[in-house]
């Protein structure tokens, strides 16, 4: 499972970088506007915190391929290791297809259907990232629809991956994760909530109080040895 976050906001991604398997961030053109900041200072901030190894993924926003095309060039002047995210419209298939073909890796986005998902990939898109929560909240199946995704990949031998998105909360990102998708996009307060049970903690504070009563308020390992 490779794990990515969902956000644009930089304490948050420090946080997560620092704490957690994180081998991404992703963002889109809502969570880019809540920061009301130059784009270009957005994607040179994320990329200064999470290093050259980590993938970045940001949206385009033109309405034809070829302004896609051209965004997603000015964009990688900005960060040349920058992966284009690209709605899975007709025009952004056929961007899709022009980017692939120029070497720019893709993540497809805005899927809300299997069949957007496996005309994607044929263009060539590496990610695949369909809207779990809000296909659940129109009474559909997310989990459903990353789980036939990622058996259509299976099916056809696809040279691409699930990236799961839209979350609200845990039990749709264990969901997918069962369901075989190998990548998820979560934001920071559902990522959060990944480790949290409250017997988890309490377990850990039975540890300490037990500890303490023998080797003394605030020691740990390195003072009892
Ligand atoms: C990621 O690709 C999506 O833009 C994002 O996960 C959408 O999440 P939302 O449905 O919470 O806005």
């Amino acid at each position: 499972m490779i794990y990515m976050l969902d956000t644009a906001n930089l304490e948050a991604i420090k946080k997560a970088v620092d704490l957690y398997p994180l081998e991404g961030v992703t963002t889109n053109p809502s969570i880019v506007a809540k920061e009301n900041k130059p784009l270009k200072d957005i994607l040179m901030g994320i990329r200064e915190v999470i290093g050259s190894e980590r993938m970045l993924h940001a949206q385009v926003m033109g309405e034809t391929a070829d302004v896609m095309v051209r965004e997603a060039d000015a964009m990688r002047e900005v960060d040349p290791e920058l992966i284009i995210k690209v709605p899975v419209t007709p025009q952004g298939i056929k961007a899709m297809k022009a980017l692939k073909a120029k070497g720019i890796r893709v993540t497809a986005t805005a899927i809300l259907t299997p069949q957007q998902a496996l005309m994607a990939a044929k263009a060539g898109a590496e990610f695949l990232a369909p809207y779990v929560n809000r296909l659940d909240n129109i009474c559909g199946d997310g989990t459903l629809v990353a789980a036939e995704i990622a058996h259509l990949i299976s099916v056809y031998d696809l040279d691409a991956k699930v990236l799961a998105a839209s979350f609200k909360n845990v039990q749709q990102v264990h969901e997918v994760a069962k369901a075989g998708a190998q990548t998820v996009t979560i934001a920071p307060d559902v990522f959060d909530q990944l480790l949290k049970h409250p017997l988890t903690d309490s377990g850990v504070a039975g540890f300490t109080a037990d500890w303490e009563a023998v080797y003394g308020a605030g020691t740990t390992v390195l003072d009892a040895l």
